[in-house]
């Protein structure tokens, strides 16, 4: 049986990570989009991966509906680096306990730049950066937004492939 690493990626961070991994692991790479439920079958172990986007983990809801029976490891990449309450706010918007518990999640630290977004988050984005300019008192996330739009970071490293890849070599 083979084994495959899935991902969803707007802007190339969870492409950085799910690349890495698949050839670490020696697994196929694909991305979601390319890929059909039927084929689940032909698989033995999963990987999931895609960004967050407004506290949504981006193509979960798909992943999480056609995995109801398979358990699988899932791994999210946003603008923390390590953080842990943003980390558990993750999984509290996209996942119910029961979800945790059955599948394996992983967060691997993807960055923040609003620089090259369009279309509709520009639009809402600039709408929250107006707001968020305006307070005095800011939040250190707030802060790290506003940063996002002159200053981007990036916290994308090969080394936070560690703890998942060990996993998954022990499935
Ligand atoms: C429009 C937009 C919205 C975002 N919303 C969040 C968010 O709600 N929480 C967060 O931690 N990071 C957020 N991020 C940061 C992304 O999750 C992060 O850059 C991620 O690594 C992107 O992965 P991708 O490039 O593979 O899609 C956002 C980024 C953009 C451009």
């Amino acid at each position: 049986m083979k084994n495959i690493v899935l991902y969803k990626s707007k802007y190339g961070n969870t492409f950085h990570y799910a690349s890495w991994i698949a050839e670490e692991l020696n697994w196929e790479l694909r991305d979601l989009s390319n890929f059909k439920k039927s084929e689940i079958k032909n698989y033995q172990n999963i990987i999931f991966g895609s960004g967050v986007y407004i506290g949504k983990q981006n193509k979960i809801k798909k992943i999480l509906s056609w995995f109801k029976d398979k358990s699988i490891i899932i791994f999210a990449s946003a603008g923390n680096n390590n953080v842990e309450k943003d980390i558990n706010d993750i999984k509290i918007n996209n996942f119910s306990e029961a979800q945790l518990n059955f599948h394996k999640f992983f967060y691997l630290p993807g960055g923040v730049d609003f620089t090259k977004i369009k279309g509709i988050y520009k639009i809402m984005l600039n709408i929250f950066r107006k707001m968020i300019e305006k307070k005095q008192n800011r939040t250190a996330d707030e802060q790290a937004m506003l940063d996002g739009f002159i200053n981007p970071i990036n916290y994308v490293d090969k080394k936070h492939i560690e703890e998942i890849v060990s996993y998954a070599k022990k499935l």
